[in-house]
């Protein structure tokens, strides 16, 4: 247990309005326009007024704290998703067509309730916070963490250590998911053209039928998991889209495949592509036809530092006590905040948003996705939490 904890208690409704609030509103990757602004007006209001913004499209970044002592930063995304709303709220979507299915609504609710936390205890502060309201998120391969980085956002105060979280519903309210290493996928995507020669369907020998080469490529490149790759490394590549052909009798004289490719270790990534290059260039040619291939590398494998997630755990224990750390499994759905901890040491964390009652519970990115709203003072807690004993521990 650490000597010293946050003893200020967020605001609950205040977070649940707001939260509800950006829900209501949500915009599209690079579009958060009515979002950052009202970012901007709650910073405000909480008294902040070292705030940068428009930083890479609509990032913001705030400071709170004196120079001196060590500096670590907070992570929060703003974006929502071109999903039609499914859920039946009283504050459901206002903006046809775009909906907040990833919870990132939830994120920047928590983000403003821990700055108001750590504004209240700026006196006793030796350090810095840092806020970063990061646009843009689901935008991969390019995504918001990289443009932010690259415009600048952490070069002063450049911080120590970065921290962010992201709701889970695989795991109920109260309960927190984080491990050391390597914890979430690298992403990858791909489309395959495949060109043949078309023709009548009862003349087979004078044409390339691009369906067929099409299907062959999609068994062997199965082949790349199961007979490449060592069996404890995880991996995963996935066709999600097949397109071939026009009419029954009529030989396809072009196919194109669009698939992901996830891995957990940087070499395991280079393998995979490795692999599935030579696999579908050399299996196109043994059937005499062209495949052309667009490979595009996404976010990379997310890394936590170790001592930063004893800083994370430390803090969960407190606040959530010890049975709110379960054993879990990395995954490799992939994270944009991978990129800051290519640049700093930190750590991100799963915070469980499951309702008890689990029929109401629906994955990342469903139409019908919704967090229990008791998730959202814990969130803004472990925030304010994690960031103060990271200053407090390394401050000693
Ligand atoms: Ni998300």
């Amino acid at each position: 247990m650490p000597f010293r904890t946050v003893d200020i208690k967020p605001d609950l409704e205040y977070l649940v309005q707001l939260r509800r609030e950006f829900h209501r509103y949500p915009e599209r990757s690079g579009q958060e326009v009515r979002t950052a602004g009202r970012v901007y007006e709650e910073l405000q209001k909480a008294g902040i007024t070292d705030i940068r913004r428009n930083i890479a499209g609509h990032g913001l970044v705030a400071v709170i704290g004196n120079g001196g002592g060590p500096i670590v930063a907070l992570r929060a995304d703003m974006d929502a998703l071109p999903i039609k709303e499914q859920t039946d709220v009283p504050f459901l979507s206002e903006n046809d067509g775009v909906m907040h299915a990833c919870g990132h609504d939830a994120h920047i609710a928590m983000l403003l309730g821990a700055a108001k936390i750590i504004k209240q205890m700026e006196h006793e502060l030796s350090g810095q916070v840092v806020l970063i309201f990061q646009p843009a998120e689901e935008n991969a391969p390019i995504g918001g963490a990289r443009p932010m980085l690259e415009a600048g956002a952490l070069d002063d105060p450049k911080p120590d250590a970065v921290f962010g979280l992201h709701v889970w519903p695989g795991l109920p309210v109260g309960q927190l998911g984080i491990k050391a290493g390597y914890f979430m996928g690298a992403s990858d995507r791909f489309t395959i053209r495949v060109q043949g020669k078309g023709g009548h369907a009862s003349m087979p020998h004078e044409t390339i039928d691009a369906a067929l080469v099409a299907v062959q490529i999609a068994q062997v490149l199965q082949t790349i998991v199961s007979r490449n790759l060592n069996p404890m490394d995880a991996g995963v590549v996935t066709i999600g889209k097949i397109e071939a052909g026009n009419r029954y009798n009529v030989i396809a004289d072009e196919a194109i495949m669009e698939g992901t490719v996830r891995s957990l270790r940087p070499e395991v990534r280079n393998l995979l592509e490795r692999r599935f290059t030579e696999i579908v260039e050399h299996v196109a040619q043994s059937m005499g036809a062209q495949a052309e291939i667009t490979y595009q590398r996404g976010y990379p494998v997310l890394q936590n530092d170790p001592a930063a997630v004893e800083v994370v755990r430390s803090a969960a224990s407190c606040l959530l006590g010890e049975n709110a750390l379960p054993e879990i499994e990395a995954a490799l759905v992939a994270e944009d905040f991978a990129v800051y901890l290519e640049h700093f040491p930190g750590a991100f964390f799963w915070l469980g948003c499951g309702f008890h009652d689990e029929s109401k519970n629906y994955p990342l990115h469903h139409p019908k996705f919704l967090v229990d709203e008791r998730v959202l003072p814990l969130g803004a807690q472990m925030l304010a939490e994690t960031a103060l004993q990271y200053i407090w521990q390394k401050g000693r």
